[in-house]
């Protein structure tokens, strides 16, 4: 074999060629004077030599590769090779592994019976299309060798799938004992795959009431997969509310996951069997269930096992982040305003400076599905002790790490706690035989910093930044409980469970439109007495949930005049009441003075232009990522820079835009 030639002539070879046959790769039948292994007839197949690409789907690779390295060593010393090693880290996990599987395609190309497969250019076009913003955040160039028209080939030309694996990964083997209706709840713990393959035959046994959906993907690249169940799965209904609970956000607290399985085969079996309640619920309700928040950290924690694992080890996510810490801290930012009288505790902006820090993808998506569902309530359910918590988990005092910190729905949010407490017969129970007793005599609730003061966490930015209520449900002193203790664990919470979802139904919804009849989204319901507004969705839907008595509820928008109505919100209601809005415009008047009546300070809590919260483009991922870094200036290199360092010459400078 020749020596390897050098990687920067080679790339000015590979540019050369570009530029003057860029078809070559791509043509068909005769192949000319093209080199490289897809233009040969047979080529030597050998075993997968590169460590970064292991894990790809095929075992056999050959040399030259699409780059036309030679050898092994080669490809191991290219820059190319090392971009895809550390690319995981560079873009904090977003798109990976599939940038990296698709760069092995590439750098390591498939081989199969003595010929060279090339991967398919519409899954390089799909993936670019939704990664170049996460390059375009860090100021990197799109890499060329995964330019989709020169490396990748079409369906025609009997293109392959590189990231057919990861798709397989959600279609796993029979994991269940086959012979057992599947109506049958299966009382153990669940691998990733399982559960997977689980949510998938439920949504397909449910197909009219039940759907699967991603909302993006783990540090090692796990889809964070979610099960809604609706009366018209996949699309919001005016008026209908919708709750997500949310389990496994710490990787080691494991019960949440299972008894949301279970919960997800619960409520299509029952609904298939007409129970009235559960087809009551599902038909006036959307309901979302994320079992796994954490993936990766499960996968941790579950090698060491149920019982003994200990009180750590997996709770954070692959990036050793606590992703109950992760969020944006608004609380700190919400007592800083407190001091001036305007002060409003809704719809807080995410502050510049927390994209600074290192955010988790699995936050991220968490943000993101957020901005996309107008969700209402939801819980998050954790391990460890035997309580439900609700915020503020920070402490109104930075040194005081015990102080009952409320929030302005401080009566809501008790009787949202009470509604899983009230009814879980461990919580309740005054016998010895319970644990965390300590919160007994508080009837098993309590104000998260009253507990203990943390910052970052999830309820309170729900609250502080949306119009989503969330408590945190702490199911049982032990975090991964053997699997005899998960029929009780399921026993103790399933009627919490569902209790707690039908109370989003407490208080009003309605409809807020303008005298034609168009929907008025952004609106905001304000509670005289209560300093949280809530906001319209884009159909102009609102759903404000309310403790029993009376309320001044008013409705604004700016171009059009205040609508009071006084409301009654009686002890027992199974449905909420239903109360519309219609806005007069204001008429002719200037401007400014439209905008007078809101309060000052409140410009810098709206988005821009009064875009809408939901259903707007403007994703978690643009623009705060864009503000992460500092775009490199007066010529200086972009921090990542320094991952090529270790190349002596032959530096990736096509990664640079400038
Ligand atoms: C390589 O993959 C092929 C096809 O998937 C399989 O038949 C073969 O056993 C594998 N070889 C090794 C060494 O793993
Ligand atoms: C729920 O909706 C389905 C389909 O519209 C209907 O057949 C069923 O009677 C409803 N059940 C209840 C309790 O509302
Ligand atoms: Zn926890």
């Amino acid at each position: 074999m020749p020596p390897p030639p050098p990687p920067l002539l080679l790339l000015l070879l590979a540019a050369l060629a570009a530029a003057a046959r860029p078809r070559c790769p791509l043509a068909r039948g005769t192949t000319g004077d093209c080199h490289g292994p897809w233009a040969a007839d047979s080529a030597t197949c050998v075993d997968m030599p590169l460590r970064t690409c292991s894990d790809v789907a095929y075992n056999q690779t050959a040399f030259p590769t699409l780059l036309e390295h030679r050898s092994r060593e080669a490809v191991e010393a290219s820059s190319e090779y090392i971009l895809l090693s550390v690319l995981h880290h560079l873009l904090e996990g977003q798109c990976n592994p599939d940038l990296r599987l698709l760069g092995c395609a590439v750098l390591a190309p498939r081989c199969e019976g003595g010929r060279v497969r090339r991967p398919c250019r519409h899954v390089c076009e799909g993936l670019r299309e939704a990664c170049q913003p996460a390059f375009d955040a860090i100021d990197m160039a799109w890499p060329y060798f995964l330019d989709c028209s020169r490396y990748f080939a079409s369906v025609e030309e009997g293109c392959y799938d590189p990231l057919e694996k990861l798709r397989e990964g959600l279609d796993v083997e029979e994991a269940l004992p086959s012979g057992l209706p599947p109506t049958f709840l299966h009382f153990t713990h669940h691998s990733y795959a399982q559960m997977v393959r689980v949510l998938r035959r439920t949504a397909a046994r449910c197909a009219h009431i039940a759907k699967t959906y991603s909302i993006g993907r783990s540090f090692n690249g796990k889809e964070l997969l979610v099960i809604e169940f609706s009366a018209r799965p996949g699309q919001h209904e005016l008026m209908e509310p919708e709750v997500k609970l949310i389990g496994n956000i710490h990787g080691n607290e494991v019960a949440g996951r299972e008894m949301l399985i279970y919960l997800a085969q619960y409520l299509c079996t029952e609904y298939l069997l007409g129970s009235a309640r559960i087809q009551r619920l599902l038909n006036t309700t959307r309901i979302h269930l994320l079992p796994s928040m954490n993936p990766d950290g499960y996968e941790v924690a579950a090698a060491e096992g149920a019982g003994y694992n200990g009180w750590t080890s997996g709770r954070q996510n692959a990036q050793n982040l606590d992703l109950n810490r992760n969020f944006p801290d608004l609380t700190s930012e919400y007592y800083r305003l407190a001091e001036s009288r305007s002060v409003r505790s809704d719809h807080i902006p995410i502050p510049q400076h927390y994209w600074w820090g290192k955010v988790a993808p699995e936050t991220k998506a968490i943000m993101k599905w957020m901005r996309t569902t107008p969700f209402v309530l939801s819980a998050s359910l954790h391990g460890g002790d035997l309580v439900v918590s609700y915020p503020f988990d920070f402490s109104k005092h930075p040194q005081e790490e015990k102080m009952f910190s409320p929030t302005p729905d401080e009566k809501m949010f008790k009787l949202l706690a009470r509604a899983y407490a009230d009814v879980h017969p461990m919580m309740m129970d005054r016998s010895e035989n319970r644990c965390g007793g300590n919160f007994l005599k508080r009837g098993s609730i309590i104000n998260g910093a009253d507990w203990y003061s943390f910052t970052g966490g999830m309820s309170d930015f729900n609250y502080l930044h949306s119009n989503c209520f969330e408590i945190t449900v702490e199911l049982g002193c032990v975090k991964f409980p053997p699997e005899e203790a998960l029929y009780t664990l399921w026993q103790h919470n399933k009627e919490p469970l569902l209790n707690f979802m039908e109370t989003v139904h407490r208080g009003i919804k309605g409809v807020v439109m303008d005298k034609f009849g168009k929907p008025v989204k952004n609106a905001r319901i304000v509670v005289k007495g209560i300093r949280h507004d809530i906001t319209t969705a884009p159909d102009g839907d609102y759903w404000r949930l309310l403790p029993p008595g009376s309320h001044i509820v008013i409705a604004q928008a700016p171009g059009y005049s205040k609508v009071i109505k006084k409301v009654t919100i009686p002890a027992r209601m199974k449905r909420a009441g239903r109360v519309d809005f219609i806005l007069q415009p204001l008429g002719t008047r200037p401007k400014q003075l439209l905008l007078g009546p809101r309060r000052s300070g409140s410009g810098l809590r709206d988005p821009p232009g009064g875009a809408s919260r939901y259903g707007e483009p403007e994703e978690p991922g643009q623009e705060p990522l864009g503000g992460r870094r500092q775009p490199s200036v007066g010529g200086s290199k972009p921090w990542w820079w320094s991952y090529f360092t270790s190349l002596s010459e032959h530096k990736p400078r096509w990664l640079l835009k400038y």
